[in-house]
């Protein structure tokens, strides 16, 4: 298939590159080369990729993208939780404007599959299982609550702990951040352009996403990045909270996996799937990993809080595997060595 990959120089974008690239596919890139992304780092496509520097939300660039193009894998987003309220107009630009120029010209050039890069966040809190109530959905963490080291949403009908559930793609949607509102936007547009045209769209979950080339010393890094470039600069990485909250941290090479796949399988409609690797580890664990990995000094749980933060968020990945046979192949403890001595 000749594929355009929008945001194919970030990332997550290069991995699809050469996962694309090795099942055979032609592939065209289209990336702004934003510069809180890309400053200072030359970018360099491969012999045999055609790469175009342009934005999305630029209908002209769109145009000349999509040309003589089977399939859109949309990766080009402005990602992390946001500084402050002041992003706001920048994700709803680069994320929301940017995607509905995309579908218009989809619609223009009459290309009807797109593999969207979405995520986990736009869950909210998730679902936690109350010993009385079963599965519920706890309301937004409070500062007062968060100030005094009350992490754990409590079940929101009696108030008390709940128990991990594991989060399907038929959850409740709930974005609590300026990230995740932009990431669910995109979604909606996505399945307002499929009834309308007849695409077919699939919505990619990403989960907690780490590996080399992961972006480090921004704002908008992750932690795994964040933590890897304290212990090389010799110092303890610093677990927010209590470094119990759990996320799923899946291996890059395994997301590219299934993106490629889950573009090279479309079904008719639109199709949501959770990626994550199935095991679900704190924060204060993979500090651990790292930290061990690079014989630094152990974690330090610093009691601080982002208000915007969820508290855990753990994907069942199982339609993935049982719709497109996809499976992770990199193991937690080999992924984080790879990532803190690479
Ligand atoms: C991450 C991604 C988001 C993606 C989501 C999918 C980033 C920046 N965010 O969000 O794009 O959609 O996964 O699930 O890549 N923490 C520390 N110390 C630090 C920084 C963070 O303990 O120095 C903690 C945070 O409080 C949080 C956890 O680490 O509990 C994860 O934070 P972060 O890497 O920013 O990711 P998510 O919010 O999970």
């Amino acid at each position: 298939m000749k594929v355009l990959l929008t945001g194919g120089a970030g990332f997550i974008g290069q991995h699809v590159m050469r996962e694309l690239l090795s099942r055979r596919h032609d592939v065209r890139i289209l990336d702004s080369l934003r510069p809180d992304v890309h400053s200072g780092a030359q970018w360099q496509a491969p012999a045999g990729v055609e790469s175009l520097v342009g934005d999305v939300r630029d209908p002209g660039a769109v145009d000349r993208a999509l040309s003589g193009v089977d399939a859109v894998l949309h990766l080009a987003a402005k990602v992390g939780l946001g500084v402050d309220v002041g992003d706001l107009p920048d994700y709803a630009s680069s994320n929301d404007a940017g995607t509905a120029e995309l579908l218009a010209g989809m619609a223009r050039a009459g290309v009807s599959r797109l593999t969207l890069a979405s995520s986990m966040v736009v869950y909210g809190e998730g679902v936690g299982a109350c010993p009385q109530h079963g599965a519920v959905t706890p309301g937004p963490r409070m500062a007062d609550a968060l100030a005094a080291g009350r992490f754990e949403p409590p079940c929101p009908v009696c108030g008390e702990p709940l128990a991990t559930a594991l989060v399907s793609e038929d959850a409740p949607l709930d974005p609590r951040n300026a990230y995740a509102s932009s990431k669910l936007a995109q979604e909606f547009y996505a399945s307002n352009w499929a009834r309308v045209t007849g695409g077919s769209v699939a919505a990619l979950r990403y989960h907690n996403v780490y590996g080399p080339g992961m972006p480090r010393d921004t704002p908008y890094a992750g932690v795994a990045a964040i933590f890897t470039s304290a212990l090389r600069r010799g110092e303890a990485p610093k677990v927010f909270e209590d470094g119990g909250q759990r996320r799923d941290f899946v291996h890059v090479r395994d997301v590219a996996a299934a993106t490629v796949l889950a573009c090279e399988n479309h079904v008719a409609g639109v199709r949501a799937f959770n990626v994550g690797s199935g095991t679900p580890r704190t924060v204060g664990q993979m500090a651990a990993a790292l930290a061990s990995a690079l014989q630094g000094p152990a974690p330090i749980v610093t009691g601080h809080f982002r208000l915007g933060d969820v508290r855990h968020i753990t994907a069942d990945s199982s339609r993935l595997r049982t719709e497109l046979g996809w499976q992770p192949k990199i193991e937690f403890a080999a992924g984080m060595s790879e990532l803190a001595l690479g």
